[in-house]
């Protein structure tokens, strides 16, 4: 078995559906990688992934990016599961010409968001979640008293024994880890931020708590962008109308929920942060487009706000504070602009 992990580095939405759909493509910046599975290993509805395949816009919120390239895609026990929505995104796809009965499958042990979990959630909230039901069907599994796939009727077609499928359903399995969120919304809290997280695992962790062994990880490939965003309860955007404009010409618009994201300059030490706990060996920094058509390069880093007059400089800064020990750092562009 090997695996290689694709994880978001900073508050989510970094684009890592574009880099798992250039690694799951024949030809692509990695080199030739072939895989036979991919799995998503947290999340749920809360996560919405915008895909552009073969010219045209999807986004997904629970199916594997495995769907788009004829793989099997499997959703982890890590994964919460909406059954509606499942479904209604199977349709979606199939309607788009994807095969979902054949290559999507189910931990039989991923949890079930109920009607129930989503009432709890209407309203406004403390910490601003995407009301997706995710923190009461959390809490419900480990309190023990959540509903699994396996119980659910209508998912019984599509459910699987992880660890027959993993370890007995092919041979020589490459395996792609879609993770989702990102690593300082991770219920692990390591960046100080609780309790203003989702309730799964962000981290390169939740890929070996989805029955991957650690041994077969050969590569975790880790997503930022040239900017942070985050959407949440918390006040992130400083002041200054650069950081709408950014918003806007990023487009940077919850997938989910339609919410601004608010937006500030990429901070180097939360990523160095991230690239050492979850051992990551590639970094993807991500929409250095729009940073070109703003004009402006700002950087964190040491606690300060640097500005860079290029973005040769910009660039060189990123490499020589982050580069260590990584294989590759690649900056790349808008997903839509691939
Ligand atoms: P929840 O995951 O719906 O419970 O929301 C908890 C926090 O995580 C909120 O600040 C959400 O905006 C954030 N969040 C959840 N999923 C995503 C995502 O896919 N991208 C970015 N932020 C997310
Ligand atoms: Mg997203």
């Amino acid at each position: 078995m090997n695996t290689t992990i694709v994880i978001g580095l900073v508050f989510g939405d970094e684009a890592k559906g574009k880099v798992c759909n250039a690694l799951l493509s024949k030809k692509n910046i990695f080199g030739n990688n072939k895989y036979d599975i991919c799995m998503r290993v947290s999340g749920g509805s809360n996560a919405g992934h915008t895909t552009y395949h073969n010219g045209r816009k999807l986004i997904t919120h629970i199916i594997p990016a495995g769907i788009f390239h004829n793989i099997k895609s499997i959703i982890g026990n890590g994964c919460y599961i909406n059954v509606k929505k499942f479904f209604e995104e199977v349709e979606y796809l199939q309607n788009n010409g994807y095969d979902c009965r054949k290559y999507i499958k189910i931990a039989g042990n991923s949890h079930i968001i109920t009607q129930e979990h989503l009432d709890e959630e209407i309203g406004e909230n403390k910490i601003g979640t995407t009301k997706q039901g995710i923190g009461p069907c959390a809490r419900d599994k480990y309190a023990r008293t959540g509903i699994q796939a396996k119980d659910v009727l209508e998912l019984k077609p599509f459910v699987i024994d992880l660890y027959e499928e993993l370890f007995y359903g092919n041979n020589n399995s490459n395996i792609l880890v879609e993770g989702a969120q990102g690593f300082y919304l991770d219920i692990e809290d390591y960046g100080y931020n609780y309790p203003y997280l989702t309730s799964s695992h962000c981290s390169v962790a939740a890929a070996v708590m989805n029955y991957i062994p650690y041994n077969s990880i050969k590569s975790v490939i880790g997503v930022c962008k040239a900017y942070d965003t985050y959407v949440g309860a918390k006040k992130f955007q400083p002041e200054g109308e650069i950081f709408n404009k950014i918003q806007e010409i990023g487009n940077e618009i919850g997938a989910t929920t339609k919410r601004k994201r608010q937006v500030d300059w990429l901070d180097l030490d939360l990523v160095k942060r991230a690239i050492d706990i979850n051992g990551v060996n590639m970094l993807v920094v991500n929409k250095m487009d729009v940073l070109r058509e703003i004009g402006v390069w700002k950087l964190y880093g040491g606690g300060f706000l640097e500005e860079y007059k290029t973005e040769k400089q910009f660039k060189e800064v990123i490499k020589n504070v982050l580069g260590k020990g990584l294989d590759k750092i690649i900056f790349s562009y808008s997903p839509e602009k691939l």
